[in-house]
C-alpha cells in the first residue's frame, strides 16, 4: 500500500506534450479576426486535436461562446469538469443520449431525418437545443433539399427547438474558394426553402479554419474552427497562426558501436561507421508516427541528429556521431512548436505524407500533457 501511494510516475519514460495556452489564445483572437470579430464555437473534438480538451477550454472559455465536440461522451468530459459555456455535438446523439444532453444543457447536431417522431415526443416534455445540419456539398451528414421537403412536417412540428442551421465546406483548403461558394449557394437554397416553412433559426455557422482564409462570409452569425486554434491549416499564408505544441522525451540508453552494427526491426540501418545509437523512450504507440523511420530528426541540446532504423513501439533510435557527448539527462526534442524548424509539425507531416494534425491526434495517453500559460 505504502509503496504504491507513495509512487509518483515511472520517470524512466517520460514523454512530455508542452501545450503553450498563450498562444492559443492569440490563435483564437487571429480567427475571429479574419471574421470580423464573429463569436466563436471552438471546435475541440478528438480531445482538442490531442492537446487536452478540459485544459484548452479552461483557458480559452472566456473568450468563445461555446465549444463544439463530436460525441456526447466528449460533451460530458468538458460539463463534469465544470465548464459552462454552450456545448454542441457535432455528429449527432442517438435517442438514449437526448435525456441527459437536455439535462446538461447540451445542443445537438441533427444529422439525419431519423428519429424525428420521437424527438418531437422528447420535445414535448423536454428541452434541447437543435442545430440543423445541411449537406451542401460534403456528401456524408446532414440534411439534402430533397429530406428538408420529405420531412417538412417533422421539421416544422419540431422548429422551436431548432436554434441553429450549419454546414460544412469540403474543399476550403483549395486555394481558389470556387466550391465554398457553389456550397454558399446551395445553402442560401435550403435556407430559404426552410424559412418558407417558418423555420428560422437565429444562429447560422459554416466556418472551419480554412474557410477563413478565403474571407468573411456574410450570412453567418457564428464561426466554427478547430485545427487554427492549435496553429494548424491546411492554406501556407497563416504566419498570424502559432503553432503551441512541443513534443519531448528523455533518453534511454546511450551505446558506442562499431561500424557494420544493425539497428532496428529489419535491420534497414547499418551503421557506416563507429558511431553512438541513441534509444529514445518514444514510439509509435505514443503516437510518434512509424513512417518517421529513416526520415525525421530530432534536437537534444540545439544539435539534430537524424533518426535511424525503424521506430518500433516504444523506442526510436538515432545516431550521433562517436565524438558527441551525449546527457542522459538532456531533453529530447521530437516535435517543435517553432514553425520554421525541421521539427514542426509541418516538416513532419510532409515527411510522413500526413496531415499535422493527425499528428497531434495520434498522441496517446503514455504521454504528459503540460500546459504553459
Ligand atoms: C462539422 C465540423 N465543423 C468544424 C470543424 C473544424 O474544422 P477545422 O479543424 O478544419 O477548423 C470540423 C472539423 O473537422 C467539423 O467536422
Amino acid at each position: 500500500m505504502g509503496l504504491t501511494s507513495n509512487f509518483q510516475h515511472d520517470r524512466s519514460r517520460d514523454i512530455i506534450a508542452r501545450i503553450h495556452l498563450a498562444k492559443v489564445k492569440d490563435n483564437l483572437s487571429a480567427l475571429r479576426k479574419q471574421s470580423g470579430g464573429k463569436p466563436v464555437w471552438a471546435v475541440l473534438k478528438a480531445n482538442a486535436y490531442g492537446h487536452g480538451a478540459i485544459e484548452v477550454a479552461d483557458a480559452i472559455k472566456d473568450h468563445v461562446y461555446g465549444f463544439a465536440v463530436s460525441t456526447l461522451d466528449e460533451a460530458l468530459e468538458l460539463r463534469t469538469a465544470g465548464l459552462e459555456n454552450e456545448i454542441l455535438i457535432l455528429g449527432g446523439v442517438k435517442p438514449e443520449g437526448w435525456p441527459i444532453a437536455s439535462l446538461l444543457n447540451l445542443s445537438i447536431a441533427l444529422v439525419a431525418p431519423d428519429n424525428l417522431s420521437e424527438l418531437d415526443e422528447f420535445l414535448k416534455n423536454n428541452q434541447l437545443k437543435i442545430h440543423l445540419k445541411i449537406d451542401t456539398g460534403m456528401g456524408r451528414l446532414g440534411f439534402l433539399e430533397s429530406d428538408i421537403l420529405e420531412y417538412q412536417k417533422a421539421l416544422t412540428r419540431i422548429k422551436g427547438s431548432i436554434v441553429g442551421l450549419m454546414s460544412h465546406f469540403s474543399s476550403a483548403d483549395e486555394s481558389t474558394r470556387s466550391f465554398i461558394d457553389q456550397q454558399l449557394l446551395v445553402f442560401k437554397k435550403i435556407k430559404s426553402t426552410l424559412f418558407n416553412l417558418d423555420i428560422q433559426p437565429s444562429q447560422i455557422h459554416f466556418s472551419n479554419t480554412d474557410a477563413l482564409h478565403h474571407g468573411v462570409i456574410d450570412s453567418e452569425t457564428h464561426i466554427r474552427p478547430g485545427l487554427g486554434l492549435f496553429g494548424l491549416s491546411n492554406h501556407t499564408q497563416t504566419s498570424d497562426l502559432q503553432p503551441c505544441l512541443d513534443l519531448l522525451c528523455n533518453i534511454l540508453r546511450v551505446k558506442s558501436v562499431p561500424e557494420g552494427t544493425a539497428v532496428g526491426y529489419g535491420r534497414t540501418y547499418i551503421t557506416s561507421s563507429p558511431m553512438k545509437i541513441v534509444t529514445l523512450a518514444c514510439g509509435y504507440a505514443d503516437g510518434y508516427l512509424r513512417a518517421f523511420s529513416n526520415q525525421s530528426r530530432v534536437s537534444i541540446g540545439g544539435h539534430y541528429y537524424p533518426v535511424v532504423g525503424r521506430i518500433s513501439m516504444d523506442f526510436t533510435t538515432i545516431a550521433v556521431p562517436d565524438t558527441a557527448s551525449i546527457d542522459v539527462k538532456h531533453p529530447v526534442y521530437l516535435i517543435s512548436s517553432d514553425p520554421t524548424s525541421p521539427l514542426s509539425l509541418k516538416s513532419l507531416s510532409q515527411l510522413a505524407h500526413v496531415l499535422p494534425y493527425e499528428i497531434t491526434c495520434g498522441l496517446q495517453r503514455r504521454i504528459s500533457r503540460v500546459y504553459t500559460t
